[in-house]
């Protein structure tokens, strides 16, 4: 593929030439699955979703180059225009990747290229964009963040140990992540100059302009904290709760067309569809013509927690209509109170209608969403992160529907069914009201708006995600995956973010 010169492009090239010899597992530690994907797949989504990105190219371990080829091929990353065995150190790596790019322009033609770490999974599309933007002023551009802790320097004095020669200032220290940009013809001529130095030795790509180029600036641009590069065997537990917790911005709304064009003809069924967001979900799918089925106690004597009328249900909508292609389950119940003050009923009560009936619904859609490659969609409640005093059933039910959500969509992956949870905040509900009583209505989400994003997220290729609804303009509105899950600590404990 040849690089076009209408304006300056950006490659991306992802490091994932290395083994990972600290963490000591049988594979790389980029080929490590969290939360359903390699480590490398999560990594690659980030620049196939960036819109500065135009090309990544994917150096990988020797060994492994089909594996990373299969993980390309399978998420259908499009971006993805090489995947080339790295070299023996990361230098090494970064070198075949210039030479690689170097090839595909004409003549003197200039790229922008991004290195990143592979196993740097949690990097977010600010850092992405900020890095793109320094460099279209910038030559080179390193992401960091300050260092919390006091780094000291040492020397060893033989069996005695280590010893401090140095503490440099706090202040001016910053750690190094990635991704590190540049011009190509700027790391192009660092490298040149490396080649020549029989002593170079680098862990990083910064640090060889620095040395190298001592008169090209590089821009710092401020990283963050969640852009940890998995590196030792606790690296995966932390990465691995943080994913947990991230959950998703809500898609933008389409247009009415674009919605007409993929319900029309469709089958959607929806359980708790005769109010609240359940019966806006079906009032809109239906309005853009699809086949709705909204079940509910009331409407159709379907009670979410019985199995056989679960599958009454599913039989007569395929009977009816020959396929179903999209199930929303809303049912929920909302009580709370002190756990040793609750009846025996109504424990049952919300262990069947919040947990046991999506099991339940699942199980049944399974055959059916498998033949349209269909999508299950879920409902849980920002109260899923942690548990609270008073709402011991109601959070620990939500916190399962969304193991629930994680398990079965990477279950169902070999049959594209997608599996998503929907986590709106506080939604004006008839549920909500019977709970809380009447609220200021500005203070809470219109279930409409929750049902309109809900169908955004059936119409989307996104699979075991929560994902948030936030009120339009709220003050609070998250620029990171991490957020909601942030906040929601921050209030539990009464503490208030700065
Ligand atoms: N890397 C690379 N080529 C190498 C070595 C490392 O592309 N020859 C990549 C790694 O795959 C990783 C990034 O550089 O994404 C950061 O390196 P590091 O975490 O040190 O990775 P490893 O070398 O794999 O780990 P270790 O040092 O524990 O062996």
């Amino acid at each position: 593929m040849t690089i076009r010169a209408s304006r300056r492009r950006t490659v991306a090239v992802v490091l994932a030439g290395g083994t990972g010899q600290r963490i000591g597992l049988a594979i790389p530690k980029q080929l490590l699955k969290i939360a359903g994907k390699s480590i490398l797949e999560h990594t690659l989504h980030i620049f196939e979703n960036a819109p500065d990105i135009d090309d990544v190219v994917v150096l990988m371990a020797p060994d492994h180059v089909a594996d990373a080829e299969r993980i390309v091929a399978k998420a259908g990353l499009g971006k993805v225009s090489q995947v080339l065995p790295g070299g023996s150190t990361r230098s090494e790596t970064t070198n075949i990747a210039i030479a690689a790019v170097a090839d595909r322009l004409d003549g003197d033609e200039d790229c922008n290229l991004l290195f990143h770490d592979a196993v740097r999974p949690l990097l977010s599309q600010r850092v992405v964009k900020e890095c793109v933007q320094a460099l279209e002023r910038h030559r080179a551009v390193d992401v960091a963040i300050p260092s919390s802790d006091t780094v000291i320097v040492t020397r060893t004095h033989g069996d005695d140990g280590e010893f401090i020669t140095e503490v440099p200032d706090r202040d001016r220290l910053r750690r190094g992540q990635t991704p590190q940009g540049f011009r190509l013809s700027t790391i192009r001529r660092a490298y040149e100059l490396a080649a020549a130095d029989p002593l170079f030795r680098a862990t990083d790509d910064c640090s060889v302009v620095v040395k190298y180029l001592p008169d090209v600036p590089v821009h710092v641009v401020m990283g963050d904290e969640y852009n940890m590069k998995v590196t030792q065997p606790v690296d995966v537990f932390i990465a691995d709760k943080l994913f947990q917790l991230a959950s998703t911005t809500a898609p933008a709304h389409s247009s009415d067309a674009f919605y007409r064009e993929r319900l029309a003809g469709r089958t959607l069924m929806v359980f708790g569809g005769s109010y609240g967001i359940g019966a806006g979900i079906a009032r809109m799918a239906e309005e853009y013509g699809a086949r709705v089925y909204a079940l509910s106690r009331s409407a159709t004597g379907t009670h979410v927690e019985n199995p056989d009328e679960v599958e009454a249900a599913f039989a007569r909508a395929y009977a009816e209509t020959g396929r179903i292609d999209y199930v929303v389950n809303t049912a929920g119940v909302l009580r709370i109170g002190r756990l040793d003050e609750t009846d025996t009923a109504a424990i049952h009560e919300a262990l069947r209608i919040n947990y046991l009936a999506p099991v339940n619904i699942a199980r049944n859609a399974y055959k059916f969403l498998a033949e349209t490659e269909g999508q299950l969609l879920l409902f849980t409640s920002g109260s899923y992160t942690r548990g609270r005093a008073e709402y011991s059933l109601y959070s620990s039910t939500k916190a399962a529907v969304v193991n629930l959500t994680q398990a079965l969509s990477e279950e169902w992956t070999e049959d594209d069914i997608r599996v998503n949870c929907m986590n709106p905040e506080r939604t004006a509900t008839p549920m909500r009201t019977k709970a809380f009583g009447q609220e200021p209505g500005d203070s809470l989400l219109s279930s409409d708006e929750v049902a309109r994003s809900s169908l955004d997220v059936l119409l989307s290729g996104m699979s075991g995600q929560v994902i948030d609804v936030r009120r339009q303009g709220a003050a609070s509105a998250p620029d990171s995956a991490f957020e909601t899950a942030l906040s929601q600590v921050l209030d539990d404990s009464g503490n208030q973010p700065a």
